[in-house]
């Protein structure tokens, strides 16, 4: 089996999706910006390490080149590094965190589906997979937040682009998370007025979105859509 691309896989949900598919047999490339004691453990054959800051082009393309390196085919690219930050007041700071946040939401997995698309139609299981992982805020932006949904929304775009360009060979399709997992250190005014805003009322845990992840690899016949784990938050008037 042709291994699956992870970026951002080095802790929190990334890393989870990397331990799960890795489980379900799959070869697992972890992309990872920092080095991590939890990846160093897990790395060897059949979990290959591979750095690169994806805010700019040419760490993009270097992470496309490494993993060209590796495999000749691949069976799906997840995309899921992410910054997640409130826009800074400051039009300057807020100018160059636009860079940060197009470039590693946006640009980066342009540049990375564009360069590993042939890796991707010689998967032997047709159709082989890319799944953008988005933001459920992409429907009702948090205007604090807006230069962070703003960058989602494109990868969400971009999506749907790919769906009509890389088919029949290649689904494309995107996972917008709601409140999975809080950063460390996350207010706790904020978390409850999130999860009271939310019909399920809890964080949905990185198993949520493996689940949709598997889901996605295992039907061959959905692509361009939209996979909702978000416990029921975008219904909420
Ligand atoms: N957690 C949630 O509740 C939630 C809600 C909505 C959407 N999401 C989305 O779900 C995905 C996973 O969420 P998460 O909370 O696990 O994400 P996260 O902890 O914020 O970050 C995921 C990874 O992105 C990597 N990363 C950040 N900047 C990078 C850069 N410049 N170059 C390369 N890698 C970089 C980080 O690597 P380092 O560790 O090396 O810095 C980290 O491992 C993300 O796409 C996120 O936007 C999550």
């Amino acid at each position: 089996m042709p291994p699956i691309l992870i970026t951002g896989a080095g802790r929190r949900v990334g890393l989870y999706l990397a331990d799960t598919l890795r489980a379900d047999g799959y070869p697992i490339l972890a992309h990872h910006r920092s080095p991590s004691a939890a990846l160093e453990q897990r790395a060897g054959h059949d979990f290959v390490l591979l750095s690169a800051d994806l805010e700019t082009e040419q760490g993009a393309l270097r992470l496309a080149e490494a993993v060209c390196r590796h495999t000749t085919s691949l069976r799906a690219i997840i995309h899921n590094a992410s910054v997640f930050e409130t826009t800074q007041r400051n039009p300057h700071e807020a100018a160059a965190q636009a860079q940060r946040f197009f470039g590693l939401h946006v640009l980066a997995p342009y540049l990375l589906n564009e360069a590993l698309r042939p890796l991707l139609k010689k998967c032997p299981e047709v159709p082989a997979d890319i799944l953008h992982i988005t933001d459920i805020s992409v429907h009702r932006p948090e205007p604090c937040y807006d230069l962070y949904c703003a960058s989602k929304a494109g990868l969400a775009n971009l999506t749907r682009s790919y769906a009509q360009r890389f088919a029949p060979h290649i689904k494309v399709n995107m996972i917008a998370p709601g409140p999975i997992l809080f950063p460390d250190g996350f207010p706790g005014e904020e978390r409850n007025r999130i999860l009271a805003r939310t019909p399920l009322a809890m964080e949905g845990g990185p198993q949520a979105i493996y689940l949709a992840v598997r889901y996605l690899l295992d039907n061959a016949f959905v692509t361009g859509t939209e996979l909702r784990v978000d416990g029921g938050q975008s219904i909420v008037p």
